[in-house]
């Protein structure tokens, strides 16, 4: 076991970075010193094991207790900062939302680097997991992505206050990023004819025909535009089904979002549902499962043309069915947002949003198969959102 003034050779073996060791043990001394807030004594200490002395002829139960304090500590830079007022404002509320932050420590001497101490989840998991790769039912998929959502509509419900002041932009949340991500896509070889000379994508009803990759997002950005500032909420910024956790307690489910994103400030309240349907589509699994899903390219009248992804049949019809209950939910979720703001649930700022979600994260997983699926369900998003605004108008 390693003691808390140990020095750095246990830094090593515990992996927290040597330099940072000093200033960990400096944090939890101080934060067992100041007193632990009630719920995180009720939630993370626990009594490890008791070590008996043995001997004692009065008193056999001398004996060495340990006791255990669960904590979570997240090394990063100094977007960190931005998740102190977040997780604060968020679970001053009745309901936590947020793990609670005890100290956010700054390495001397350095501007950049921090390391944030909040409360170890004990017992939950991200909600990818509940879907994806447990035998829960899907009645049980339901109640612990409702639980999510909600949690999701308390950070939305924040003042503007306790995030950071950016107002985010169509261009910065959606546009900048696909651009980006555009760019990186076309130095694969086989992105490339289909950047220039647009790519057929195969449909529910077949052949769907995509222009240029950059015409469509420029045609999108010139409808959109910077436009009238509608429902913006403050962003938790990144809430896929990795940042939302969930514990089981009986028939029901606990939530607590992780891992915001609150360089985005106060933006389309879109961008965060679009994020949670990114893993919910067909391509959801691709990421989890690259070896699973069979995307050949093909050719169709002399261009490339991508086929829908298909998964690998022994994925099972019970995996299908959590996918569908978490596909329901999220649905209801959207309908229900955006009836709250007067428009449609699939809007083509929601196709706009998904497609972002989606794009952005297909060079990231490392299979040709899975850069395919995510830009298969990117590109025919962005073409419902364009269809969408040929009907309605920007
Ligand atoms: N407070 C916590 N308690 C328990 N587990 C946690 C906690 N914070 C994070 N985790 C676990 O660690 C995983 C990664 O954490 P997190 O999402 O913060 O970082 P990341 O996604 O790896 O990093 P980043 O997205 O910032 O590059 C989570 O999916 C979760 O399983
Ligand atoms: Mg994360």
């Amino acid at each position: 076991m390693t003691r808390l003034d140990d020095r750095s050779p246990s830094a090593t073996a515990l992996e927290i970075p040597e330099e940072f060791f000093s200033v960990v043990v400096g944090a939890v001394r101080g934060l067992l010193q100041r007193g632990l807030p009630e719920r995180t004594v009720r939630s993370n200490v626990r009594l490890e094991g008791f070590e008996r002395y043995g001997g004692g002829m009065k008193s056999p139960l001398v004996g060495g207790l340990s006791v255990r304090l669960g904590l979570t500590l997240k090394i990063g830079n100094r977007e960190l900062d931005g998740f102190v007022s977040l997780f604060r404002a968020a679970n001053a509320g009745q309901r936590r939302v947020f793990p609670e932050i005890h100290s956010l420590i700054a390495l001397p001497g350095d501007d950049e680097r921090r390391v944030l101490v909040m409360d170890h989840l004990r017992g939950y998991r991200p909600l990818w997991w509940t879907v994806f790769q447990t035998g829960t039912s899907p009645r049980m998929v339901e109640r612990a992505a409702k639980r999510c959502f909600e949690q999701i509509d308390r950070v939305h419900a924040l003042g503007p206050e306790s995030t950071n002041p950016v107002r985010s932009t169509p261009q910065t949340l959606y546009f900048d990023r696909l651009r980006a991500k555009v760019r990186e896509l076309a130095r694969l070889p086989w992105f490339e004819e289909a950047r220039e000379r647009g790519l057929f994508l195969e449909g529910r009803r077949g052949w769907l025909e995509a222009p240029p990759v950059d015409e469509l997002i420029a045609d999108l950005e010139e409808a959109i535009g910077p436009g009238p500032r509608q429902a913006e909420v403050v962003l938790h910024g990144d809430p896929h089904l990795g940042n939302l956790m969930v514990r089981r307690y009986g028939d029901g489910f606990a939530a607590r979002l992780i891992d915001p994103n609150p360089s985005w400030g106060v933006g389309d309240y879109l961008y965060d549902v679009g994020k949670c349907f990114h893993f919910a589509d067909d391509c959801g699994p691709a990421r989890l499962w690259p070896e699973r899903v069979v995307l050949p390219l093909r050719r169709h009248r002399g261009r490339p043309a991508l086929t829908r992804p298909r998964f690998d049949p022994q994925l099972g019809t019970s995996l299908r069915r959590r996918q569908e209950a978490l596909r329901k939910m999220l649905h209801a979720w959207r309908d229900r947002r955006a009836e709250g703001v007067g428009e449609a649930g699939d809007s083509p700022r929601w196709h706009l949003a998904v497609a972002t979600a989606t794009l952005v994260t297909a060079t990231a997983v490392g299979s040709r198969d899975s850069e395919r699926a995510l830009t298969h369900c990117a590109l025919s998003h962005l073409l419902q959102a364009r269809a969408g605004l040929a009907c309605s108008g920007p």
